[in-house]
């Protein structure tokens, strides 16, 4: 005996009213919610002071830790604007100190100027996004997004672009 639509509803929980709205056959007024981007983290950076651009001196770091205890990081003050810098001169970066290959940590070459891994010799410019010069590593030092306060000369960490080794989140 053939059902109607009433009991089809019924029996099946509204399932099908479900059907509808995936096949696209709903009321077109009614607005869909906006993509989710996979693999995106929507969780905040927790902004952190990790120096004041007057006690910089040009080629030589300070160690931080961002966004965690685990997470060691370098801020530094090049001497010449870069891509990315902050401050006054616009010469201000910081990356992650983990390398990408393995996750040794890297040492700034102050000669060299640029941060070099013990383990397997991998090679990272800090003038150039922590761009992979030479070695084993296929991915760049990790950037820390810094943040400048001309007001009281105060440099922060606010983000990271690109992913700290060894983790799938850098957020944990
Ligand atoms: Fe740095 Fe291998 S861990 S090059």
């Amino acid at each position: 005996m053939p059902i109607t639509r009433r009991q089809f509803l019924k029996a099946t929980g509204g399932a099908a009213a479900g059907v509808s709205v995936a096949g696209g056959l709903s009321n077109p007024s009614q607005a869909a919610p906006p993509p989710v981007e996979v693999g995106r983290t929507t969780l905040p950076f927790i902004p952190k002071v990790v120096a004041r651009a007057g006690q910089l001196r040009v080629n030589t770091p300070i160690s931080f830790l961002y966004p965690d205890a685990s997470s060691p990081c370098a801020v530094i003050k090049m001497g010449m604007p870069v891509p990315g810098g902050v401050g006054p001169d616009r010469d201000i970066v910081a990356y992650s100190t983990l390398c990408t290959h393995m996750g040794c940590p890297v040492a700034y070459d102050a000669s060299a100027r640029t941060f070099k891994c013990p383990c397997h010799f991998s090679i990272f410019d800090p003038e150039k996004s922590g761009q992979m010069v030479s070695g084993q590593a296929t991915e760049n030092l990790p950037t820390i997004v810094l943040d400048y306060d001309a007001k009281d000369g105060t440099v922060r960490a606010v983000a990271i672009e690109g992913l700290i080794y060894g983790r799938q989140a850098n957020l944990l």
